[in-house]
């Protein structure tokens, strides 16, 4: 009798930790997991399409992805680090300045701004200047206005985009500046590109409010590619949650509880 019951107790034990195992590995934790909001430095209560650095990819859309750094909030976009200035989930755009030109707006990566392939598009008007280096002429006409900067040694020409000249510079980087004025001075320059530019995630927002209105927390499904609702109870992952927010969790009992049952 004696070893039947505690073969008995041994396969329970068993079963049960296997369960539980199971259950770990399950559906059931995209829901815990996806439940903390971005906040850093003035920014707070960012949620999806968005997830912070720290969080699983499946809490957010590819590419959405938030770090925070000295309490500074960034966001890397096409290989280019940018500071997030303010985000407005409401209108689905945030303000961004590229971090490399935060301090020194001639100290930049040579890397150009750019949001194609990206979640992003831009969300106000805007001219894209050219930084022109390695140009092989020494004077030119006034059409440049500010030969200030250095990239490698090299002088730094300013062009707004004309797509007019070719000048035999060896290279260039595109950046956006809002409201640029010919008259601007490497001061006021350096201050409307610290300002940032405007961009809009274009990304679907409607099924991620039907999930949250549900109880649910929205997620990213990376087999269909699309946006998707976890929930606290079973179905763990569902168009949106059946049962309402604040329902009671109608989950099987835990391991322990079911070893005192016995
Ligand atoms: C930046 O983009 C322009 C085209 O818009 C290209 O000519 C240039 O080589 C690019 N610069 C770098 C450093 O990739
Ligand atoms: C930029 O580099 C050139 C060539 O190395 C040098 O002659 C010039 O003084 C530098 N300009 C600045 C603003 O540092
Ligand atoms: C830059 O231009 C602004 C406005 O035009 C002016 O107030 C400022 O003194 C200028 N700064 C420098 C360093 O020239
Ligand atoms: C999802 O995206 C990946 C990577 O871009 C792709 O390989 C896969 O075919 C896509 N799946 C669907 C269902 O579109």
């Amino acid at each position: 009798m004696g070893p039947m019951i505690f073969s008995f107790l041994v396969s329970f034990t068993t079963l049960s930790l296997s369960a539980l195992v199971t259950l770990s590995s399950s559906d059931e934790l995209f829901y815990h997991n996806c439940g903390n909001s971005f906040k850093c430095g003035s920014i707070a209560g960012v949620g999806y399409p968005f997830h912070g650095y720290e969080e699983p990819e499946y809490c957010g859309y590819p590419g959405l992805v938030l770090a925070c750094k000295n309490n500074i909030p960034t966001i890397r976009i096409v290989n280019v680090e940018y500071r997030v200035l303010d985000i407005d989930q409401t209108t689905k755009t945030m303000r961004i300045a590229r971090e490399d030109m935060m301090g020194d707006v001639c100290k930049l990566d040579l890397v150009n701004t750019t949001l194609d392939n990206s979640p992003f598009e831009f969300a106000s008007s805007y001219t894209n200047l050219n930084f022109m280096y390695g140009c092989h002429f020494s004077v030119f006409p006034n059409l440049i206005q500010i030969p200030s900067c250095n990239i490698s040694g090299n002088e730094v020409f300013l062009l707004p985009e004309t797509g007019f000249f070719n000048l035999g510079c060896e290279s260039k980087i595109t950046v956006p500046v809002e409201g640029w004025d010919m008259a601007m001075n490497l001061s006021n320059l350096g201050q409307a590109i610290q300002s940032g530019f405007k961009v809009r995630w274009k990304v679907d927002s409607e099924k991620c409010r039907d999930c949250a209105g549900s109880g649910g927390r929205c997620g990213y499904d990376f087999v269909t590619n699309r946006t998707t609702c976890y929930c606290p109870n079973p179905p763990y992952t569902a168009e949106t949650c059946s049962t309402a927010a604040g329902a009671l969790p109608t989950t099987a009992p835990t391991v322990p509880g079911m070893l005192l049952c016995l």
